[in-house]
């Protein structure tokens, strides 16, 4: 088996840039700006600047046309964007320089998006490599602009992001918004890191894949292990590695929409709408599936499990294999999900041909699933898109019976699933509990909490209670206290809100019950 090592230590800032939208991508779009106080920075915006500049050097490039249509002045654009790199520079983010156009699209003026008169400026002026170098903006000329130098375009769909989007190709680079932006280029540029450190993994990992062979592979949400779905005997395979039982499909990763003619019998209206929406990302699709896809990979359903993942490696690995890729979560069955290529290594060393490492999993959790099968789309897993988005886009989803009604609707609902060996209680509440004096027990919480002096070992999800950096640091902390020879572990539940749906899910599967237990039980 080969292995790329991750790449730990961070990259001096140098030749890659990242060139960053102002309105719509970095703070709220609010019309022409003339004061700085009308500034509202988006809420992830600072974390991602923050991640971003450890590799790459960041630039602003603004179109400001309202100047040039006399909505605000020259000076009272300067003064704005002046407060955002100052803002910014507060708080720790460098921002090389802020590039603004004032004229109105009418001019044709040479410096504004999409023509790249700054970009091309900037990496004379900062010795810059543009074709390693990024553009992220709520618009379609942030896009443009990047395609115009070789450049990599990302569009968010904050700001006029959503509204623009059907105006790109279906191949685009489409995220959430800045926060998934940064996962994006961090994640890019561990790929074309170790592409020059190993030339040639990712070429071999797909003819490995063609040739029938089984692959270890990043996702947004957790690693995959992943055989072409069309190749009975390397799915097989799959199943064998992960000790998983056959009744358990998998389900089947696409590169984009183009692949859905060979699994999907149909896609209903409202299934096309969630995927315009939300793919790549970390939403799965059950869909009445195509002959084509063999029994094995849907355990004999009628149904088959489709998503894209929001990840560049695993894209990319789709693109050069030439097919789509059903994987099941890197673990084995009944585990905690592995959002590391170290998890992977710790359980299935030897047994993939390949483990390719991408870093940790930006999401942390598995996808939402919600099925086409019924009716009512139903929710059969939440995940990592929080079920009020999809429900805001396609109406109330119907809810899986949790006690698990359609056995083979939803394998992965079985009650104890994402297990550490620990015996493990979920609590709604670890205030005033405290262990018994022999024994050593583990602490799981959203926040640190008083009083964790008298266990063993305490993880806390997030320091400041973010649900969504609380989802990517779960099952890593799980693995930890499992490896701490606890006599148990404690998990306090956290509020069942946004992403808090789905790592409360998985505390109560990795329990082993649907019920947080009561302090008295719990004890
Ligand atoms: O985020 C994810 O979904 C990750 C990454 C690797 O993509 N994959 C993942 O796979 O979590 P796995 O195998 O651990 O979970 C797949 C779930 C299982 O609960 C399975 O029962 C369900 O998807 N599933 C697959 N095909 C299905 C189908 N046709 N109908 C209903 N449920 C299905
Ligand atoms: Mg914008």
């Amino acid at each position: 088996m080969m292995r790329s090592g991750h790449r730990q230590e961070a990259q001096p800032p140098g030749q890659t840039a990242v060139f960053l939208d102002r309105d719509g991508t970095l703070i709220e779009d609010r019309g022409h700006l003339r004061d700085p106080g009308e500034v509202v920075f988006f809420a992830d915006t600072v974390d991602a600047l923050l991640r971003l500049q450890v590799h790459a050097r960041l630039f602003i490039v603004t179109n400001q046309s309202g100047v040039g249509k006399g909505l605000l002045t020259k000076d009272e654009a300067a003064r704005v964007n002046a407060f955002v790199v100052d803002r910014l520079g507060q708080a720790g983010v460098r921002i090389e320089a802020l590039y603004c156009c004032p004229r109105r699209r009418e001019d044709g003026c040479a410096c504004m998006k999409p023509h790249p008169l700054f970009l091309k400026q900037a990496a004379s002026e900062h010795g810059l490599d543009l074709r390693r170098s990024f553009v992220v903006g709520d618009h379609p000329h942030d896009v443009e602009v990047a395609d115009n130098v070789g450049a990599a375009g990302i569009l968010v769909l904050t700001g006029h992001g959503a509204r623009h989007r059907a105006e790109l190709l279906p191949d685009a680079t489409v995220v959430p918004g800045i926060r998934e932006a940064a996962d994006w280029i961090v994640a890019g540029l561990e790929m074309q890191h170790q592409d020059r450190q190993a030339p040639g993994l990712l070429d071999a990992a797909a003819r490995i894949l063609r040739d029938g062979g089984v692959v270890a592979f990043p996702t947004e949400t957790v690693y995959g292990l992943g055989a072409v779905v069309f190749n009975e005997k390397a799915v097989a395979r799959v199943f064998e590695i992960k000790a998983r039982p056959r009744f358990d499909p998998l389900i089947v990763h696409v590169g984009g929409t183009g692949h859905l003619p060979l699994l999907a019998k149909s896609v209903p209206a409202a299934a096309q709408a969630l995927m315009e929406h939300f793919w790549p990302g970390p939403l799965t699709l059950v869909l009445f599936k195509s002959p084509r896809v063999p029994d094995l990979v849907t355990a004999g359903l009628p149904t088959v499990a489709v998503r894209m993942p929001r990840h560049p490696l695993a894209l990319e690995l789709i693109r050069r294999t030439g097919a789509p890729i059903a994987a099941p979560s890197a673990n084995p069955f009944g585990d905690t999900s592995p959002t590391t290529a170290q998890h992977v290594l710790d359980h299935l060393a030897g047994r993939a041909d390949l483990v390719l490492d991408g870093g940790p999993c930006p999401v942390g959790v598995e996808s939402t699933i919600v099925s086409f099968a019924c009716d009512t789309p139903t929710l059969l897993r939440p995940g990592g898109l929080p079920a009020e988005e999809i429900e805001a886009l396609i109406g109330p989803l119907a809810k899986a019976s949790a006690k698990h009604e359609q056995p083979m609707a939803a394998p992965g609902m079985l009650p104890r699933h994402y297990a550490p060996r620990t015996p493990l209680r979920v609590v709604r509440d670890l205030e005033g509990f405290a262990p018994h004096s022999e024994e050593r027990v583990g602490i799981l919480a959203l926040k640190r909490t008083d009083g964790v002096a008298s266990f063993a070992a305490a993880e806390f999800l997030s320091a400041n209670g973010d649900l969504q950096e609380a989802a990517s640091t779960l099952f890593g902390a799980l693995r930890k206290l499992d490896a701490q020879a606890l006599d148990h572990i404690v998990a306090e539940l956290v509020p069942d809100i946004g992403l808090g749906v789905a790592i409360n899910d998985r505390l109560l599967r990795a329990a082993g019950n649907c019920q947080p237990q009561t302090k008295e039980h719990a004890s």
